[in-house]
């Protein structure tokens, strides 16, 4: 164990790329190892977001370095219930399509929970898979994700340590997540089949793996906190050999993260200086130049105001640097500059920076818009319905090519007729999904007074599968990038820089960004400023921020505006997340308004609402690099 708070081993990784690696490489050993002494290696595998880099890790590996999986026997956790094995959200069709038919796994040794089994045949059902499990001698190795209310398998709140593979009803909170993949909660099975936490725990090793910022709290939960059942994995507590896998931003919340202090000694730098006065004063609710040595000193900073001789230049160095990330001019006031907005999807752009890219217009600015997906999987179809209706009055009414115009109404109007939730849709009705959210795209922007020659669709290619899972970056996504950096030549660019949206669209836009300004910045005069907004999701930590721009009400309400021009996203969006019931404008609205909050209880000017950039690269201190593992 690394410290006194981990009850578990932890391994921290710089990224799910990294860790995932680490879990498929121990996989791989398993199943060479067995293979050598002539035995079968059996795994229990999990599905979600979470293992897919495991999984396509371990697939290069069969394809590229011959590991055969001819002596692999699989056990899945869970399958919804009732499902059918065909359906897009059945576990059977995402194994399929994500690991089983890619390797050479025996067809005969492919366990999974099924979805099909009548309700008088589900106990024995379970009781059979236990069996199967125990026939083959139990699971060597079992991978595990985590749910938000800490579920492991569908093992929810309330599950006991001796629970076995049963059917089980779904938490609301994971309802509430799956509703994306189901494309609306109310199309989420209520009932799961699952392996109970006895089972799991029979496993012979255990790796959970956690990623992105939104499991931070569980995975602290399930680290530090008591056993309790109402956090299924807290009983991994007590395994012999269960290892937690996580990427930085998961491992954000453990107390060697957040607070290494607490733990002993640190490595000092200004980053982590910034980062305890910060955290002293909100916990103190007492502004930056008011802290004392002895407020410093009873919280466990003793040794910082040793290193400082006392907080008085710390807290004026803190507050100082704070005061500097404050500006009303985002592109300074020298000289007009180019700036290109990378956004992710259509309604990016302003849900994070309609209040500065409105600013940069008013100052002067060229500013250019980059949508780098088409959006159309948030497009509701009765929206389709509207729009198709539209058009053909309209050109009933001027006389434009009604007839062909009809029959593609009629073609749209059959098809949602016939659709299930989660089919692919038409390339008709996605012509027109895409069409509703540039229109969107263009209003908006011209709202905060981008011109429409400046707004510039990417379609990257990775988003188009019509399903919620995309494809991995090829060089098409970062060749569309390279594209318009080629044509705009900014001089500032902003990207998204979440790690925790949804889908995980956000970090692929990004990945495809980073790949395509190394080659830019090869052959560019000048090389672009990157700075990085955070999603609809969350902020940066206010120690992060290096850029503050400050919104006045009116401001902010114009922000409102323009955020209302994707009526498509208004009221409901297809895709709100899980977390959170808000509106995107609402949580804009919030988020920058809690921003000036924060400011303001440090003590800074107390403004009305800001908008937060970091500058990449986004500075890590040295406490927590050594944290990480390559
Ligand atoms: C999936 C499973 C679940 C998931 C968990 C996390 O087979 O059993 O426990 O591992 O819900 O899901 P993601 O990875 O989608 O966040």
């Amino acid at each position: 164990m690394s410290n006194r708070f981990e009850k578990l081993p932890v391994k921290i990784y710089e990224d799910n790329a990294r860790a995932s690696s680490a879990v498929a490489a121990r996989i791989a050993d398993l199943i060479r190892r067995r293979s050598a002494e002539g035995k079968k290696a059996v795994l229990g595998l999990a599905t979600g977001h979470t293992p897919i880099n495991v999984y396509r890790e371990l697939i290069r590996l069969h394809k590229n370095e011959g590991l055969d999986f001819s002596n692999v026997i699989t056990f899945n956790l869970d399958e919804y219930w009732p499902i059918q094995p065909d359906a897009f959200q059945s576990y059977h069709r995402w194994m399929n399509e994500n690991f089983f038919g890619h390797v050479n796994i025996p067809k005969g040794e492919i366990n999974i929970p099924a979805g099909t089994v009548g309700p008088d045949k589900v106990e024995s059902f379970c009781r059979q898979y236990e069996e199967n499990i125990r026939r083959c001698g139990g699971i060597d190795f079992q991978i595990l994700g985590i749910g938000r209310t800490g579920h492991i398998g569908f093992n929810e709140p309330g599950s006991g340590r001796e629970s076995r593979t049963r059917l089980v009803y779904l938490d609301a909170v994971t309802r509430k997540d799956a509703a994306g993949d189901f494309f609306g909660e109310e199309n989420v099975p209520a009932q799961a089949i699952s392996m109970g936490v006895g089972s799991i725990l029979e496993g012979r090793e255990i790796a959970l793996l956690a990623f992105g910022e939104h499991k931070a709290p569980i995975v602290q939960r399930a680290i530090e906190g008591e056993i309790s059942s109402s956090v299924a994995a807290t009983f991994l507590q007590s395994h012999p050999a269960c290892t937690f896998y996580l990427d930085e931003a998961a491992a954000a919340c453990l107390a060697r993260m957040a607070t290494p202090w607490l733990l002993g000694s640190c490595v000092w730098d200004e980053l982590l200086e910034r980062k305890a006065v910060i955290w002293l004063s909100q916990k103190l609710s007492r502004p930056i130049l008011k802290l004392t040595d002895e407020d410093y000193a009873e919280n466990g900073l003793a040794e910082l105001i040793h290193n400082r001789r006392g907080c008085y230049q710390l807290n004026i160095d803190a507050f100082k640097r704070l005061m500097n990330t404050i500006t009303g001019w985002p592109g300074g006031k020298e000289k007009p500059k180019k700036v290109l907005i990378l956004s992710p999807h259509p309604d990016d752009d302003v849900i994070c920076m309609a209040g500065t890219m409105s600013r940069f217009v008013k100052q002067g600015h060229e500013v250019h818009v980059a949508y780098m997906v088409s959006g159309f999987l948030s497009v509701f179809d009765y929206d389709v319905d509207r729009f198709a209706d539209f058009v053909r009055q309209f050109n009933d009414i001027f006389g434009l090519t009604p007839k062909q115009t009809r029959s593609i109404e009629e073609h749209i109007e059959k098809f949602l007729r016939n659709k299930s939730p989660g089919d692919i849709d038409s390339p008709e009705v996605q012509a027109v999904k895409i069409l509703i959210r540039r229109t969107e795209a263009v209003a908006a922007a011209k709202f905060c007074g981008v011109s429409e020659a400046n707004c510039h669709f990417l379609n990257m290619p990775f988003y188009n599968t019509g399903k919620v899972q995309k494809l991995p970056i090829v060089r098409q996504d970062v060749h569309a990038v390279e594209k318009i950096l080629d044509e705009v030549k900014p001089d500032i660019i902003f990207a998204a820089g979440d790690m925790s949206d949804p889908h995980g669209t956000h970090r692929m836009c990004l990945a495809a960004a980073m790949q395509a300004l190394e080659q830019y910045n090869k052959s560019a005069a000048r090389k672009p400023e990157l700075w990085l907004y955070r999603g609809a999701w969350q902020e940066w930590p206010v120690e992060q921020i290096d850029m503050a721009v400050p919104l006045a009400p009116d401001e902010l309400s114009q922000k409102r505006r323009a955020i209302f021009r994707h009526q498509s996203q208004k009221d409901t969006a297809m895709f709100p997340g899980p977390y959170d019931n808000r509106e995107f404008w609402q949580r804009a609205e919030d988020r920058n308004m809690a921003s000036a909050k924060l400011y303001d209880t440090l003590g800074l000017p107390e403004y009305h609402a800001i908008e937060a950039f970091a500058r990449w690269p986004i500075k890590r201190s040295a406490d927590s690099r050594k944290q990480l593992l390559s």
